[in-house]
Order: C-alpha cells, then sequence, then structure tokens
C-alpha cells in the first residue's frame, strides 16, 4: 500500500489560496497533494463538497493551572479533547512559574503530565514571575534550545504574586531578542485595578459588571502602550496576547506600521461579545481579564482581524465550573477569570468566513498558520508536502448550535451556549490519525506529541 490516507475530491484552503485537489499522507506526513492521485491508500476519504483545512493551532490555553483559589477545570486530557473536536490539532498552555523555582523544571514537570494525557500535539509559552538572581535569563537558553521558544510576562495579577515589573519585562524582552524566542505579555495595569476595586467594594458596587468598571479600556490601553513603548525602544519582538482594545490596538499598529515586530492575538470572546454581558443576571460567567469591551472596541478588532493588523486567533481557555463563579455572586473579586472556548475557536472564525466576514483563507492564517510561522513550529499551519498530516475536514453546510451537552470539555457550562455555526469540522486527522469524527471524539490520552519549536529571527 504506497499511502496510509488519501483525502479525495475536496477543496484544499491555505492562507493564500483554495483549489480543488486530493491530499495523500504517509508515515504521519503529507507526501502528495495534486489534482488527482489514483494509488492505493489503506484509508480513502471522500471529502466531496468539503474544504480541507490545516487544523488550527491554539495558542492560548491554561489548562489544570492553579488560579483565582481554584485550579482551572479542563486537564491536559479533557481539554486538547475538547480542541480535537474542534477542529484545534496543535495547543499552546501556560504554565506558570513558581516564584524562587526552575523554569526547565517546570517545563519537565508539565512534559511528563502531557505525554500521557494530551490528545493533540502541545507546546508551551513558560510564564516567567522571577527571574531568580539572573538563573532565568541562562535557563531561558536552554529552553529555546529545547524547542520551548516562547515566554509570558503578566503586567498584572499582582496580588496574586504573578506580575513582573518593569525592569523585570525589560531583561526579559532583550532576552528573547538575543535567543530567537519571543515574549508574550498580558496587559493591563495592575495599580489602576486595584484602585478601582477598592473605590466599588467600599461603596457596595459588587456585580460582575464593576469587574468591567474596574478594568475598563484605558486600563488595558495603559499597559498595552508601555508594552509597545519598550518593545519598540529596544527593537525587540512582543507578542500582545488577547487584545481587546481600540487605544491599545492603534497604538501598537501604529509602532507594527513603524517597523517595530509587534504581534498582535485576540481572541473570539471579544469579537463576539461586549461588556454588556456583565450586565447579565449570568454575567459572572463572562468574568475573564482582560475583560469584553465596549462596541467601539469590538468594531477596531474586527477591522484589525479583516485587515490583517491581528496576527493570530487564540482563545484564552481557562475554564472554572458554575459553582466557582459562583463564588463571586455577591462579590466580583471572588469570581475566578477565564472562560472556556477552546473547542469553539475554529468553528467560529470559519463561520465568519462562512457569512463572508473574513476569507476562508484569512481563518486559516489566523487559527493556524500564523501561530505556527510567528511561534516556529516548522512542521504545522500549512497543508504543504513535508509538514505534518495536521487536518480538518469543514462541512459549509452543516449547521451546529452550541449546547453544553454537545462540548467535549469538562466544564459544566459555555459562554457559547446557544450560538448557532453555519458550517463545521466533520473530521479531525492529527498526523494523519482520525481523532474526531461527525461530533464524536474518536483520539487517545497519549497521542498528542511535545512539538519542538524553532528559534526565529523576527
Ligand atoms: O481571565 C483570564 N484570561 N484568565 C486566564 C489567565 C490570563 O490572564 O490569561
Ligand atoms: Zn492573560
Ligand atoms: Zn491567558
Amino acid at each position: 500500500m504506497k499511502y496510509d490516507l488519501i483525502i479525495k475530491n475536496g477543496t484544499i484552503v491555505t492562507a493564500t489560496n483554495s483549489y480543488k485537489a486530493d491530499l495523500a499522507v504517509k508515515d504521519e506526513k503529507i507526501v502528495a497533494i495534486s489534482e488527482k492521485i489514483e494509488e492505493d491508500a489503506k484509508k480513502i476519504v471522500d471529502a466531496e463538497g468539503k474544504l480541507v483545512l490545516p487544523g488550527a493551532i491554539d495558542s492560548h490555553t491554561h489548562l489544570a493551572m492553579p488560579f483565582g483559589g481554584t485550579v482551572s477545570s479542563d486537564t491536559y486530557e479533557s481539554g486538547t479533547r475538547g480542541g480535537a473536536c474542534g477542529g484545534v490539532t496543535t495547543v499552546f498552555d501556560y504554565p506558570v512559574q513558581r516564584k524562587g523555582t526552575s523554569i526547565m523544571e517546570l517545563i519537565n514537570e508539565k512534559k511528563s503530565i502531557l505525554e500521557k494525557e494530551a490528545c493533540i500535539d502541545y507546546a508551551s509559552h513558560v510564564c516567567i514571575t522571577d527571574l531568580n538572581n539572573g538563573e532565568i535569563i541562562d535557563e531561558m537558553e536552554t529552553a529555546v534550545k529545547e524547542g520551548i521558544t516562547s515566554f509570558k510576562v503578566f503586567m498584572v495579577y499582582k496580588k496574586e504574586g504573578m506580575m513582573t515589573d518593569d525592569a523585570t519585562f525589560v531583561k526579559l524582552l532583550k532576552r528573547a531578542k538575543e535567543i530567537g524566542g519571543l515574549i508574550n505579555v498580558h496587559a493591563e495595569n495592575p495599580d489602576l485595578i486595584d484602585l478601582k476595586v477598592e473605590e466599588f467594594l467600599k461603596e457596595g458596587k459588587t456585580s460582575a459588571w464593576y469587574h468591567y468598571l474596574s478594568r475598563p479600556e484605558f486600563v488595558e490601553a495603559e499597559a498595552d502602550k508601555r508594552a509597545v513603548h519598550w518593545a519598540k525602544n529596544l527593537q525587540a519582538p512582543l507578542m500582545i496576547v488577547h487584545m481587546a482594545d481600540k487605544e491599545g490596538l492603534n497604538a501598537a499598529i501604529d509602532a507594527k506600521l513603524d517597523g517595530a515586530t509587534i504581534f498582535l492575538e485576540t481572541c473570539p470572546q471579544y469579537l463576539e461579545f461586549t461588556s454588556d454581558v456583565y450586565k447579565r443576571e449570568d454575567g459572572r460567567n463572562f468574568v475573564c481579564s482582560p475583560p469584553m469591551k465596549g462596541k467601539e472596541s469590538q468594531d477596531a478588532i474586527w477591522q484589525a482581524v479583516q485587515n490583517g493588523m491581528i496576527d493570530t486567533i487564540a482563545t484564552d481557555h481557562c475554564p472554572f465550573q458554575s459553582y466557582e463563579k459562583d463564588w463571586g455572586k455577591d462579590d466580583f473579586t471572588k469570581i475566578p477569570n477565564g472562560l472556556a472556548g477552546i473547542e469553539n475557536l475554529y468553528p467560529y472564525m470559519l463561520d465568519a468566513a462562512n457569512s463572508g466576514k473574513i476569507t476562508f483563507e484569512r481563518a486559516v492564517e489566523l487559527c493556524s498558520t500564523n501561530p505556527a510561522r510567528i511561534y516556529g513550529c516548522t512542521q504545522k499551519g500549512e497543508l504543504a508536502v513535508g509538514k505534518d498530516a495536521d487536518i480538518v475536514i469543514y462541512d459549509k453546510d452543516k449547521e451546529f448550535t452550541v449546547t453544553i451537552d454537545k462540548m467535549h470539555t469538562k466544564c459544566d457550562h459555555t459562554v457559547w451556549e446557544g450560538k448557532t455555526f453555519k458550517g463545521y469540522p466533520v473530521q479531525t486527522y492529527l498526523r494523519g490519525n482520525l481523532i474526531y469524527d461527525n461530533e464524536e471524539f474518536v483520539g487517545k490520552p497519549g497521542m498528542g506529541k511535545f512539538v519542538k519549536r524553532e528559534p526565529q529571527k523576527y
């Protein structure tokens, strides 16, 4: 048998074009793409009338993360199972360094869990909270050599002990630049947040709406601008994650147009919802940081998605169960921050393509090709000969309404409840192996492999 798998008669979508072709897989790699492949294969799939897409890369998730007085409710197994069922074939996790400890130990600890549990391929951005008298600066180079080429800093979460001060941030930006790495940043101003929170609690303003009002547009914009300032002046590459406000977005776009190497990520929740959701009775279920903003910011972000200024879409998947969200019924500061989303990422962006808001090529670029390129996943992000056979078959005509019973993660609710997608993934292949088939997970924990990434000259 010449091939392991042939997908016939589908329309292959790349970041730049779409065309009808057959695709053949051998030993987990794409080995041929051509108008007609007539040879034999162990398995032949007819994708007539369907789109054939590269698997999505969710480059922002927090699985089993200790946070908000609890642990995010998806394990590495359940989170990646959900990803598989939404067409995600590679996931990036954000393990957080405990102050005073080694990042290589953390990386190895997580790897040993992931290799048993992950249902899709995996990589990590390491969140650095402490330089350990400079030790971490050396360890970063070891991490890059081992294929972990990106690191995260939080400009917030001061009280939680996760915040990085400006001096550390600058040191990390410089170091990452030297070693072909990339710094990702969560940009919000912690002191402004604390000031507002104190004010609201004193006044008895405790509903989820005050989560938004304690972190409004200018709180994110100030930090975005500070982050942009450092990156621009140090000529260091920077990724601003979960971008959600217009003023910060515009500052970053100006810097990009001025030649700074700044990448921008946003998330489906900022494209779909505005701060109005915090006025809802179940508003606490939408509490995440940064919070959803007003319509002006939402429109600006959509525009940047459409005009190429946003580089990647990822989910910031960090779910908490309803009973945990309920801790904050009478005090928004007690609500664990984060939402489930890994299973909804590709369906959401492909629905946007199906309804003409963006092209299918742009959806592929944002959800697969760009994250692979920016984060150095050289084997991923594209349907091309030599790449990993991470493939999604997508039915443009299948309607799917999200409801928690149909989701494959562990969380007991979803902010996407009731959302109808026009078009839906019907199959997901991880390196040529079928892991999702018509609403059913058919893979296994442990199938996922570590993605060794290449350092980049940004
Ligand atoms: O609310 C969020 N986003 N929780 C996860 C941690 C983070 O800030 O990314
Ligand atoms: Zn964040
Ligand atoms: Zn996050």
